[in-house]
């Protein structure tokens, strides 16, 4: 049995004064990832996080409220924690870094910092906006570059050439907060100074083994090939955050107390079962065995964590990270997120339309564990999810599972040619992926897996023997219980990313899924359950409608960041003034009973395929599902409305029982029901809400 590693975890702290977007969730999702991997593997892992609530743009945003910095945090904090419980983001804890833990542990830290001599005041110039009447903090100027003289830069580093400067070596700086050219002032502020732990730093950023190399390299080239300069530390009043108390008047910088934050997490985490911060972070002074910290950042903050943040714990005399991996930004269809473009998606957003476990799913396609960015195309986001979650793997159970509801899964694992060995022995490789952040490659070996177990099923086509007599009955027990037992293997494999496809995967053969060695053997003799659909597709229209709400949130006057008292629901607004036209140009039909009704069976479809018919002007030929292998040829008059290739995959609704009509071109087995009329052009398809199943009735 290998000894369990004790493993403290943590994504970076969100700003308090933004709500949770699909970028950040790259990083959240990855690091709820990683954490239910360990636990799974039986190791303890503690995954932390807590909103980072201090500075100059929470100062402003609960000023421009009206409101106190303390209400605008405590909502912030609640909206961030539901949209993290909506994407099954689990924390241990979620801390703030306005505690009296932090502040506490800030203390202590700064007095290493004293005791060290490695504090020194000095005379600053910075900028200040006249109009506002306050510090402009380095967000919150805007100008070119120092060094290369790219313009549109921000007051502390550049975007393009990645140098660091203050902001008042910006060339034409303007505040972002009143659009006027601030004035230089002095203030006095104090300092780090860093140099003389640059050869420590050199070491641990080169030999611990702690960062991907490439980081190694960068900060080799870009910050330690030279002095390092003293990092400015304090802030002068007005400032949101906490003062120092042997410097009256002056405020901690808020990426001094940010990364403290995640040990006073710890410490109420800790608190909480009985034991101290110093368990995981001064393994010195307890004897513990050593914890490992794994700290899952994004590549815009690299240098606070592994130059800033390790001179501060070394100082301390505290626990260094064992690993900081870093991860890249997300672009939404290959561009920057864009309030403009509509593609500054956030959580809420997508949750008010899609299902949380199809982009846990995506992002774990597309992240191995480098500093790439990482691309959402909404076109490949849907293709994979219905291909492959769902047409690979989902549709493993969803072919068979429903055979064994009245047998259970067979007494002994039938003979399946070593498929369910094989994946077991998957296992390991799988593991390894995982633990080096390769969620890509993890995906892909499972997603080749379930390739051999749907050909298992092609092959031995359980709905013929479904349709024999009894003689068949046990052949067709042990088919689909191999095939239920191969697609639970991957679930469990896949727990980290699908947790709740986990959760009902245990409901639907009562073992819940608790361990990674649960892949390595067969389920025999089980009850199954009666099979619900475990996922449904993304249709085109779910992705519109996030489109059209994101649109519409950043054409508000507040942009993405709306006040968090109101909910990032759109209020219902004002009703268009519909027209009577429709009515008084077609007037409505005689009365009719709930019995004639009833003669109309109306179904849910959806259209597998459509194509034009040539010789016809207006119609397409559909061929639409009403679920399994029922499909019907429906002749539709939607030829100048529609272009085929839109239709495909999308659900409409049917008149199923309509007497099946002879054309020219072929036989029209229904009619597909869409509105149109009053004067007006076009024809309009129904589709029912997203939930709807091929076949359901409608009434
Ligand atoms: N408050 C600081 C972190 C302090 S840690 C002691 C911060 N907050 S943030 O809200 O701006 O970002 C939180 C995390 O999300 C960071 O790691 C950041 O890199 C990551 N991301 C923010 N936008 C992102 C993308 N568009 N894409 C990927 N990650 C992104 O930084
Ligand atoms: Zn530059």
């Amino acid at each position: 049995m290998p000894k369990t590693r004790r493993i403290l975890i943590t994504s970076a702290l969100p700003y308090a004064n933004g709500h949770i977007h699909l970028g950040h969730l790259v990083e959240y999702i990855q690091t709820d990832i990683f954490a239910r991997f360990q636990r799974l593997r039986g190791n303890q892992a503690v995954y932390l996080c807590a909103d980072d609530t201090h500075g100059t743009a929470i100062m402003i945003r609960a000023q421009t409220e009206g409101r106190t910095e303390h209400d605008l945090i405590a909502s912030m904090r609640d909206a961030h924690l539901a949209d993290f419980e909506g994407f099954d983001i689990t924390f241990d804890h979620y801390g703030s870094t306005d505690s009296e833990e932090n502040r506490s542990l800030c203390s202590h830290i700064w007095q290493s910092l004293r005791k060290h001599d490695l504090i020194v005041q000095r005379e600053v110039s910075q900028l200040f906006d006249l109009k506002a009447g306050i510090f402009l903090a380095d967000r919150f100027v805007q100008g070119s570059c120092p060094r290369c003289h790219a313009p549109d830069q921000y007051g502390d580093s550049c975007e393009t050439c990645g140098a660091t400067y203050s902001p008042a070596e910006l060339i034409n700086p303007v505040s972002t907060l009143s659009g006027t050219t601030p004035e230089i002032r002095k203030a006095e502020h104090l300092f780090v100074t860093l140099e003389s732990l640059r050869p420590f730093l050199t070491k641990w950023t080169q030999e611990s083994g702690s960062l991907d190399p490439k980081i190694s390299n960068y900060l080799a080239g870009h910050f330690l090939n030279e002095p390092l300069r003293d990092w400015d530390i304090s802030r002068p009043s007005p400032y949101f955050g906490f003062e120092i108390p042997d410097a009256p008047g002056h405020y901690w910088y808020v990426w001094f107390d940010a990364p403290i934050g995640y040990i006073a997490t710890t410490e109420q985490w800790a608190t909480k079962h009985g034991g101290s911060f110093a368990d995981w972070w001064c393994s010195g002074d307890t004897n513990q065995p050593n914890a490992e910290i794994h700290h899952f950042i994004g590549k815009d903050i690299t240098y606070f964590h592994t130059l800033f943040w390790p001179a501060m714990l070394k100082i301390a005399d505290m626990n260094l990270p064992t690993k900081v991996r870093v991860h890249g930004f997300l672009t939404v269809n290959g561009q920057k997120m864009s309030k403009s473009r509509g593609t500054f998606l956030l959580a809420r957003t997508y949750l008010d339309h899609l299902n949380p476990a199809a982009l846990r799913y995506y992002y774990a396609t597309k992240l191995s564990g480098g500093i790439d960015d990482i691309d959402l195309n909404l076109e490949e986001f849907t293709t994979k999810v219905n291909t492959d979650l769902i047409g690979k793997l989902v549709n493993l159970a969803s072919r068979t599972a429903r055979w064994l509801k009245k047998t259970g899964l067979s007494s002994s694992y039938p003979n399946d040619g070593g498929l369910f060995a094989k994946a077991a022995t998957d296992g390991e490789a799988i593991a390894a992926a995982y633990e080096s952040c390769d969620f890509a490659r993890a995906m892909r070996i499972i997603m080749q897996a379930a390739d051999r177990a749907n050909q298992y099923v092609d092959n031995e086509q359980p709905w013929k023997l479904a349709k024999q007599g009894p003689q068949e009955q046990q052949r067709l027990q042990d088919v689909a219980s191999v095939s239920l037992n191969l697609f639970r293997q991957l679930v469990v494999y896949l727990t980290p990313v699908l947790p709740k496809l986990a959760d009902d995967v245990a409901e639907l053969v009562g073992d819940p899924i608790t361990d990674w060695q649960q892949s390595q053997t067969p389920l025999e003799n089980l009850p199954v359950a009666t099979f619900r659909p475990l996922m449904q597709r993304i249709e085109s229209s779910q992705i519109d409608a996030i489109l059209a709400d994101s649109n519409a949130l950043s054409s508000t006057p507040q942009g993405s960041t709306v006040s968090e008292t109101s909910p990032i629901k759109s209020e219902p607004g004002a009703l268009p003034e519909d027209s009577t036209e429709p009515l008084e140009s077609d007037a409505l039909a005689e009365t009719c009973t709930i019995d004639d009704f009833a003669k109309v069976d109306l179904r849910v479809a959806r259209v597998v395929n459509a194509e034009e018919v040539p010789e016809a002007r207006k119609l397409l030929k559909l061929t639409v599902s009403l679920g399994g292998d029922d499909r019907r040829t429906i002749f539709a008059g939607i030829k100048k409305f529609h272009r085929p290739e839109d239709l495909h995959g999308r659900l409409v609704v049917i008149v199923a029982n309509l007497a099946p009509r002879q054309m020219k071109f072929g036989l029209s087995e229904g009619m597909v029901v869409a509105a149109s009329g009053a004067g007006a052009d076009g024809v309009y398809l129904l589709s029912p809400d997203s939930g709807a199943m091929p076949g359901m009735r409608l009434g």
